[in-house]
């Protein structure tokens, strides 16, 4: 499995499994499926109500906590110093671990739901550089940030993320933010990389997959890793959990990289950074 030195000088896999959606022993038993078939990066969040889950999957695998690298997220409503830290804590109590390798800002704050949302994001980065000075983080990023915010942040950052964890996948795949974060030494990580199945039918891909006889996930997945961009695919399959890691022993073409890059808009989830929430969440959500 190749590996993908982050800023901060720790290793990260460049495939690691999603969790979104995930819920209980349905989540134990694919988190222990990944972990027992090569996985090593899992990714959940405190959104997603599993890492309970998460944590009795990476103990039911048998495999040693330290060979994993473990990713969750601080929730959007939870940006400040003191929401941070409190919600940091109920993860890693609920993950049963004593440190998480990658901590990150699900989502930016926006202008829409803080009234200084440059401060409320510089104040959750406080608290996390604190969180990793004292052991109980190894790296710390950011996820869904636009330059904009990225650019406020190193006002006042002491670190610069390690990773940014974006919406990456064929038909929107953000390539001046990928190259803005590459600039920085931020490493970037796809979410949604086969946009929750919405590629699957494009005749593009179809075509490419049938000339390597590979399936279309398979050349989502390749495509984004050839970009040195770490993939997450989330299954409960597990005939699919073993096929979207089986991708290091074939290469896409340089003309077959260009015509996925070229591929028109697909897929795209429709959450924007600045927006959010569409969908009214919560009704505290425009007093943080
Ligand atoms: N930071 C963020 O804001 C954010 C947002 C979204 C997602 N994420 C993270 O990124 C991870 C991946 O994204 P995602 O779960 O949204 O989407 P995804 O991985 O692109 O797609 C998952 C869907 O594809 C299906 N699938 C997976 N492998 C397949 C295969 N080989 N063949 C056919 N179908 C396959 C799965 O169905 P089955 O389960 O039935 O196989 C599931 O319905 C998430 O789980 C989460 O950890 C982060």
């Amino acid at each position: 499995m190749k590996d993908l030195v982050l800023n901060d000088g720790h290793k990260i896999p460049l495939v690691g499994f999603g969790t979104y959606k995930l819920l209980g022993q349905d989540a134990v038993q694919s988190v222990a499926d990944a972990l027992k078939n090569g996985y090593r990066l899992l990714d959940t969040a405190a959104v997603y109500k599993n890492e309970e889950a998460v944590g009795k999957g990476i103990k039911e695998s048998g495999i040693d906590r330290n060979e994993i690298c473990v990713t969750t997220k601080l929730w959007r409503e939870n940006l400040g110093y003191n929401q941070a830290k409190i919600a940091f804590q109920e993860s890693l109590d609920k993950l049963g671990l004593d440190y998480i390798d990658m901590y990150l800002i699900h989502w930016p704050a926006n202008a829409k739901n803080y009234t200084n949302w440059q401060k409320a994001n510089a104040d959750a980065w406080r608290a996390m550089e604190e969180l990793k000075a004292d052991g109980l983080i190894k790296s710390i990023g950011v996820s869904n940030f636009w330059q904009e915010h990225l650019d406020a942040l190193f006002q006042t950052a002491n670190s610069i993320p390690a990773m940014n964890q974006i919406e990456f996948h064929p038909g929107y795949w953000q390539p001046e933010l990928t190259d803005f974060c590459k600039q920085k030494d931020i490493a970037v990580q796809s979410w949604s990389p086969m946009a929750r199945g919405k590629v699957f039918g494009n005749a593009v891909l179809e075509n490419i997959a049938a000339r390597h006889n590979r399936s279309v996930s398979q050349i989502c997945l390749r495509w984004i890793i050839q970009k040195e961009v770490i993939v997450i695919p989330k299954s409960t399959e597990l005939s699919r959990i073993k096929e979207n890691i089986n991708i290091f022993d074939f290469k896409l073409s340089a003309d077959e990289m260009t015509q996925i890059d070229t591929l028109p808009e697909m897929g795209f989830s429709g959450e924007l950074p600045n927006e959010w929430p569409d969908r009214a969440e919560s009704p505290n959500s425009n007093n943080l």
